[in-house]
């Protein structure tokens, strides 16, 4: 059989891709509105250098020693225990119920953007009153761009790992580099760029409650694209010599960089020509086209590629959601990439329509239970206890099952000096780490 293989830049690219996305662009600075800037983005920071970046070489390990499937590669790596193990690697299926709300969230953007070129809105309450109404009343037009997001990520994921994958994060990725740059740096020269600096850099430690703390320790995790078999899966086709160390470190510094950049650039609007950090989901589809209306024609003009650029980053995040699941069908069962592919989509697609109508009113009332609607259940499952159980199970395996000098012989090279301190991580900061999110998340804690 013909291993494609991603190119050595195409990995970075294609995992930084996946690093980076709505999670960056659109939850990030709304979550550090919510629990009060400062404080609550340095625990984020000290858990991606603590826990993210031990964790994702962890991944990254698993999928360059096991060259398969996240499901065989359990199986590979465990052979005397590999019934029990492979279940690791059902974890995959987060990726497509992640997908679930996702399409429909690059849906919405999709239609922002369709907007952003004839009309914003004036006033904070007509921006409002627009969201709401597309979320609550408007079916067919969240059904068509979910639909569009849909056959566009199932087009991609066809054409496979390389002319599929890499090619469309080689044209997107940079592209969203730039569009944000050339924001960022004229946010940089208006008057409240440095109220976004304090806000983002002052820590209040009062405003951080055990659930700001939680919710920045459980971000950490779904930024850098981790818990779920996505680093495993494109790892799977590494080079020999790749250095998995290296890799990890563009990754993670890729991601953090873009969430401060858009953190700041977003705030920095906020406080010059609206009302200041807005708190909630709203906040892109909210609060900042209400910014854009007032800062004048050049609003108009980087709302629609401030849309375009949040688009990129969630379809090059969407394609690592799938793709561990069709890699799972073709190796296992041999299944054509067209139909695996397919398949996989028509999952995200048929249950997406499900989370469009559970905020939809007339529908809702059947599609919600408890004080979550399908959608948040969706968001709420995954996040809280499907990508921590992940990253448990991976720290676990890599720090206990896989023998200590397997693990030795790839990366003592790499890690040097640093080998016994990530050991360390694994096999207690993570694993303690993990257990307090999913804990406090399903409200034991
Ligand atoms: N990291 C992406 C974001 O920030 C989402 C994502 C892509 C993801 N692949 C993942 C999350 C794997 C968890 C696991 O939006």
């Amino acid at each position: 059989m013909k291993i494609t293989r991603f190119s050595r830049i195409g990995f970075i690219i294609a995992a930084t891709g996946s690093a980076v996305g709505l999670g960056n662009i659109w939850k990030f600075p709304y979550i550090t509105g919510e629990y009060g800037g400062g404080a609550f983005v340095l625990v984020y920071l000290v858990t991606v250098l603590l826990v993210g970046f031990s964790t994702m070489i962890a991944e990254m390990l698993m999928g360059y020693l096991g060259r398969m499937d996240t499901v065989s590669s359990f199986e590979k790596l465990a052979p005397a225990k590999k019934h029990l193990w492979k279940f690791g690697g059902f974890e995959s299926l987060a990726g497509l119920f992640i997908m679930i709300f996702y399409s429909v969230v690059i849906g919405w953007i999709f239609n922002y953007i369709i907007t952003s070129l004839t009309s914003l809105p004036a006033t904070p309450k007509e921006a409002e009153n627009v969201f709401n109404n597309m979320l609550h009343t408007d079916f067919t037009t969240q059904f068509f761009y979910h639909t569009m997001a849909f056959v566009w990520i199932t087009y991609v994921l066809n054409k496979g790992l390389k002319s599929g994958i890499e090619k469309m994060n080689f044209y997107l990725m940079p592209a969203l580099i730039i569009i944000l740059a050339g924001m960022f740096i004229y946010a940089t020269t208006l008057g409240a760029f440095s109220q976004a600096v304090a806000f983002m850099f002052t820590p209040d430690w009062s405003k951080i409650t055990s659930e700001a703390f939680v919710t920045a320790v459980g971000h950490a995790f779904f930024t850098l694209g981790l818990g779920m078999g996505t680093i495993m899966t494109y790892s799977a086709s590494l080079e020999e010599d790749a250095n998995l160390v290296k890799n990890t470190f563009w990754v993670v510094f890729f991601d953090t960089a873009i969430a401060i950049v858009a953190g700041l650039m977003l705030f920095t609007f906020l406080y010059q020509y609206g009302s200041g950090p807005a708190k909630g989901p709203g906040l892109v589809f909210i609060s900042l086209p209400s910014a854009f209306y007032e800062m004048g024609l050049l609003g108009n003009v980087f709302a629609i590629f401030f849309f375009i650029a949040l688009a990129f980053a969630g379809l090059t995040s969407s394609v690592s959601l799938v793709e561990p699941m069709i890699k799972y069908f073709i190796d296992r069962f041999s299944w054509s990439r067209l139909k695996a592919s397919i398949s996989m989509g028509l999952f995200f697609w048929f249950f997406g329509i499900f989370a469009i109508l559970s905020n939809i009113d007339g529908a809702k009332e059947y599609l919600t239970w408890g004080d979550k609607s399908f959608f948040d259940w969706v968001d709420y499952v995954t996040a809280a206890i499907m990508l921590p159980l992940g990253g448990l199970i991976i720290a676990i395996f890599v720090g206990f099952v896989i023998p200590k000098s397997k693990v030795e012989s790839v990366m003592k090279s790499q890690l040097k000096w640093a080998f016994e301190p990530w050991y360390f991580s694994l096999r207690y900061i993570t694993p303690i780490a993990m257990c307090i999110v999913m804990l406090s998340l399903i409200g034991i804690l």
